[in-house]
């Protein structure tokens, strides 16, 4: 199965790939999660990723288009994939498609998942995140059972630099100019579906796996 997983910064993106690769057992590529280890390990491409990070702007398209075409072309991608926060500009979703176009690779499905600004603000601002194992929470929706504490494997839970405030209004703007309009270039390729991510976690989670299991759209 290859799923693109598509949707506004703090729609539940992570959230829901962490759940769906339990269940179809595929790779998730998240290059924002490939970014922030690169950070952590502090390589050349963690130092130029987190300057446009902390500013709440894109990574530039050569860099990021680079480290995807490298991830895909793996062995483990053979049989699937969830892509998550990739492509955000059209210039991306067009190396993809030639990308997949040489690995002999055909998209089953692109999920959006919505939700409205206000929603995404109270999401982004109140989740934490473990420094250890990456599983993601919110002080309020998701708490974990111990208050600073990974469930599952005790890290510590931390706040992303990009989750402050003024850094989520820049990012909502970013992807209202550079990443909606791409909603049309895969609606145009009849690979479309719209998840209503204001509903619980749980319920989110059916509604994707229900139209996964529809087929091609
Ligand atoms: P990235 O890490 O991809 O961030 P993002 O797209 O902004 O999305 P988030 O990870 O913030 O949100 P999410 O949708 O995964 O939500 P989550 O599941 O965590 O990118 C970060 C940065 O890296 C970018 O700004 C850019 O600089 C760079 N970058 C990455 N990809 C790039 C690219 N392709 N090109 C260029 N630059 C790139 O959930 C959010 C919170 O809500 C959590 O606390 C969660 O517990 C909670 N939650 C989730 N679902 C629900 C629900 N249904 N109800 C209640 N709470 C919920
Ligand atoms: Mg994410
Ligand atoms: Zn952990």
């Amino acid at each position: 199965m290859y799923i693109l997983l598509m949707g506004p910064p703090g729609a539940g993106k992570g959230t829901q790939a962490a759940r769906l690769i339990g269940e179809y057992g595929i790779p998730h590529i998240s290059t924002g999660d490939m970014f922030r280890a690169a950070v952590k390990e502090g390589t050349l491409l963690g130092l130029e990723a987190k300057r446009y990070m902390d500013a709440g702007q894109l990574v530039p398209d050569s860099v990021t288009i680079g480290i995807v075409k490298e991830r895909l072309a793996k062995a483990d991608c053979k049989s699937g994939f969830i892509l998550d926060g990739f492509p955000r500009t059209l210039e991306q979703a067009t190396a993809l498609d030639s990308t997949l176009q040489e690995l002999g690779i055909r998209l089953d499905r692109v999920i959006n998942i919505t939700a409205p600004s206000g929603e995404l603000v109270r999401r982004m601002t109140g989740r934490r995140v473990c420094r250890k194992c990456g599983a993601t929470y919110h002080v309020v929706f998701n708490p974990p059972a111990k208050d600073g504490q990974c469930d599952k494997c005790a890290g510590e839970v931390y706040q992303r630099d990009d989750d402050r405030e003024e850094t989520v209004a820049k990012r909502l703007n970013v992807y209202q100019v550079q990443t909606q309009p791409l909603i049309d270039y895969y609606r145009n390729q009849g690979l479309y579906t719209e998840i209503d991510g204001l509903q619980p976690i749980e319920k989110v989670f059916e509604d994707i796996t229900g139209s996964l299991r529809g087929g091609r759209a």
